[in-house]
């Protein structure tokens, strides 16, 4: 037998509803923002991450699934979805008409350890938007995030939406002195990744996994201490907007996220200690990857981490039950049962008959455990009388069904 890759899962259909209901949420949320849907492939040249994300991130440096292609290309599976997106935004000169609000669900490829929460493969729900540098659209994006997370079920028990801001490269070139000298002072308490990056890019050490650098940083300078005067405004804006919304939030001077490319703004929305879903503003992503300046905002949510939540939360996802099973009591039937499950599943009806050649008894646990509201059965009686009964499987009620309008008169007790 040929398993599973380490760290990814199968949907599996009794699963499948779990997924369709969160994404109907998702598509719902999104066409109310009027946001449209982009797909961009799942792999790109390894060079779009490392020149948006970073070099120096775990996401790159160590989780990135790089590969050759048979000319000799280096490209990678996607390990996130922002820098495809902005990469496409780039190539199709999508920015003529701003704003330009995008989603996506769609797999995601990290090479982690897998744990609760954690897998190679996971899924997101993503949204980007393109075109502003006002502190409306990190309102926006947040908002959009919110009642995503609201419509699924959480209803603000235990979910936190974690708030900072990072600054802009003006801030940030005078917080990374203070942060240099920092690491500089402690440099016999840190990991060799640590020590290499006080010199490469400071930031980054503050994702360290590593237990002794984290007590370290426990200590370090915070950028909030370092904002220019238009950051500082900025953020002010979009706590004041956060407010006027009702979106409650937690200062969270020390949320960096381990992406690069990010400025300004950034938000988590944390259950239980995991982070249902992080995002931020990005102004200089765009530029970085040859297009013109703009600014964006954006959010991604961990479809797994989503439901596994929900599910501990108590939010149960209804599974959608089928309408009606025609059951055959005799062979002579089957043709007519085929033909009555065709003409109801042209009229957009769940419909299914015996394709196992099952007897009566065996047809009606089957329909049962698939949980069919009705099920008509036919036999003799009912072949030669063109009259049918559909009996409703919640309380044994029965209805007519006539054999010269199944749909209709189906539709009528539905
Ligand atoms: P991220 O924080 O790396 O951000 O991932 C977003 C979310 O994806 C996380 O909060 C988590 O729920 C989920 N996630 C990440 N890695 C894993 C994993 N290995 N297993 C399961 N779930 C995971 C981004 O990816 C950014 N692109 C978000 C963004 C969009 N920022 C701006 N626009």
């Amino acid at each position: 037998m040929i398993n599973i890759p380490k760290g990814t899962k199968d949907m599996l259909p009794a699963d499948s509803h779990k997924w369709h209901a969160v994404e109907a949420v998702a598509r719902s949320v999104a066409r109310r923002y009027n946001v449209k849907q982009i797909r961009t492939p799942v792999f790109e040249s390894a060079e779009l991450y490392l020149r948006s994300i970073g070099d120096e991130t775990d996401i790159v440096n160590k989780e990135m699934y790089i590969f050759e292609d048979k000319r000799g290309r280096r490209l990678a599976l996607r390990p996130e979805g922002t820098a495809g997106v902005v990469r496409s935004f780039v190539e199709n000169n999508l920015g003529e008409t701003l704003p330009l609000k995008v989603y996506y669900i769609e797999s995601l490829y990290r090479y982690e350890q897998p744990q609760a929460g954690r897998y190679r493969e996971h899924h997101q729900f993503g949204a980007e938007f393109f075109g502003s540098p006002l502190p409306s659209f990190d309102i926006e994006i947040i908002s959009m995030a919110h009642d995503f997370l609201r419509e699924i079920g959480f209803d603000g028990d235990g979910l936190t939406l974690e708030l900072n801001t990072i600054g802009c490269p003006t801030c940030r070139a005078e917080y990374n002195k203070a942060l240099r000298k920092f690491l500089a002072d402690n440099t016999d308490k840190l990991c060799d990744d640590c020590k290499r990056r006080a010199a490469t890019n400071p930031l980054r050490a503050l994702d360290c996994k590593v237990k002794s650098c984290r007590e370290v940083y426990k200590s370090a300078p915070s950028i909030r201490d370092h904002l220019c005067d238009d950051c500082k405004a900025h953020h002010k804006a979009v706590t004041d907007g956060l407010d006027a919304a009702g979106i409650s939030y937690t200062e969270t001077p020390d949320l960096v996220r381990g992406l690069d490319y990010y400025t300004r703004t950034v938000f988590e929305f944390v259950r239980g200690g995991l982070t249902l879903l992080g995002g931020g503003r990005y102004d200089g992503l765009c530029e970085s990857l040859g297009g013109k300046p703009t600014p964006c905002v954006g959010f991604g949510c961990g479809l797994e981490r989503l439901i596994d939540g929900a599910e501990k939360n108590g939010i149960a996802f209804e599974r959608p039950a089928p309408d009606v099973y025609v059951a055959a009591q005799c062979d002579g039937a089957r043709g007519e049962c085929a033909r009555i499950v065709r003409e109801l599943r042209g009229g957009g009806l769940a419909a299914e008959t015996d394709i196992m050649g099952k007897s009566l008894k065996a047809q009606f646990k089957y329909a049962d455990r698939q949980g069919y509201k009705y099920v008509i059965t036919l036999g003799e009686s009912e072949l030669e009388s063109g009259v049918y009964t559909a009996k409703r499987m919640a309380d044994g009620a029965t209805y007519e069904i006539r054999k010269t309008d199944v749909l209709g008169d189906v539709r009528r007790i539905i």
